[in-house]
């Protein structure tokens, strides 16, 4: 995406191809700072302190640490057997978004199949740039189509401004281009659609406030910074026409997994007959799990995340503490929707219900023999 008239994305490899730069997305929006990744702890690191985070991001950095281990590997044979290991390593960085484990399992499947080490480099690097590639193709296919559905509310508004309400960043940043939830506010603003996003995200780590609005703003694209809380209130006051989030696991019977809080927008989205929908790529489907709430695996992280508050203090990045020293806190990163809620999925290959019928009616591939 354009940031200052340059083409940035948040993840691409080294002119050397011996490292992979990444936007460090915990300094944003006040620093904008590129870290090198050298090898698979880098990456295990990267992924775990959410230098990256969102599901297709976290896949494709993911895929480039498979990348980096056959790069490393300590015997020049490559085994097959460190290289299993390193890809478990890999998958065990962050348990939610199932991005990480489908593009880490695609990349070694790939490499498994050759022998010579170089051979093994070439197609851990070229099958880590093919990811990159197809999610953000992916992307903007789900801009078009999402497009329709904005595009529609539009008219309906006869041009009034459309009122977009997202929660989190499932934007550029935590994809590779367009986002997933953001596409389709890029490709109606591209188009000239009147639009405006309530930004939300406040807590825990502000990556609504700090990362959405950064995006948005550079974009040149309408929008207000609203706390967690304030969502239901302005639905029922229709100041909402569509809700749009991204999701880091959905079922294939349609429960969503995304960040903590998307519950309760869903639920008021509902009470006041807002549209509810969910923007993602293919690779973000678990096709082995059927119950979101019993089965999707929930991150709980740090407490100090949510003790602590960092921001920019007379030109310093401070972090300061908030409640008492010695409460405890509980850090729930995610929550599920469940599929009774969710309007609609917005995929690359189009738009469906959250239904198993309908989602498989789109990817016949995945029904079962
Ligand atoms: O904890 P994060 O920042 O990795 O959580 C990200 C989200 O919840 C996003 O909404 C989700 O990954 C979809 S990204 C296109």
């Amino acid at each position: 995406m354009k940031v200052d008239d340059k083409n940035l994305r948040p993840i691409w490899l080294d002119t050397d191809l011996k490292a992979v730069k990444v936007i460090d997305q915990r300094r944003l929006p006040h620093e904008f700072v590129i870290a090198d990744l050298k090898n698979v702890d880098d990456i295990i690191m990267a992924i775990k302190e959410m230098y990256v985070r969102g599901a297709p991001l976290i896949g494709v950095t993911a895929a480039y640490g498979v990348y980096l281990a056959a790069l490393n590997s300590p015997v020049k044979t490559i085994e097959d057997d460190y290289l299993k290991e390193e890809c478990s390593r890999l998958k065990s960085a962050r348990p939610t978004a199932v991005n990480l484990a489908w593009a880490v399992d695609k990349v070694l499947f790939e490499v498994l199949k050759v022998e010579k080490p170089k051979k093994k480099i070439d197609t851990a690097r070229t099958q880590a740039e093919k990811i990159a590639e197809a999610e953000a193709e992916n992307c903007r296919k789900i801009g078009e189509h999402g497009l329709v559905l904005v595009d529609e509310i539009s008219r309906r508004k006869k041009g009034k401004t459309v009122n977009l309400l997202t929660h989190c960043n499932a934007g550029w940043l935590a994809c590779i281009e367009y986002g997933t939830a953001t596409a389709p506010i890029y490709a109606a603003y591209e188009k000239g659609i009147d639009v405006h996003v309530w930004v939300d995200e406040t807590r825990p780590l502000n990556q609504g406030s700090r990362l959405t609005a950064w995006e948005l703003g550079r974009h040149g694209i309408k929008h207000t910074i609203i706390t967690d809380n304030a969502g239901g209130h302005l639905m029922q006051h229709g100041m909402v026409d569509i809700v749009i989030v991204g999701t880091d696991r959905a079922t294939c019977t349609g429960d969503v997994a995304n960040k903590i809080g998307t519950y309760l927008k869903a639920l008021a989205a509902r009470d006041n007959n807002i549209p509810f929908y969910v923007a993602l790529p293919s690779s973000t489907f678990d096709w082995n799990l059927k119950d979101g709430i019993k089965e999707i695996p929930i991150e709980e992280r740090d407490p100090d995340e949510i003790r602590y508050v960092q921001g920019l203090d007379q030109g310093i990045t401070r972090s300061v503490l908030v409640p008492p020293a010695s409460s405890p806190a509980a850090n729930f990163a995610f929550d599920v929707t469940p599929a009774r809620l969710v309007t609609g999925f917005i995929t690359e290959r189009g738009i469906c219900k959250a239904t198993e019928h309908d989602i498989k009616r789109l990817f016949p591939e995945k029904k079962s023999p």
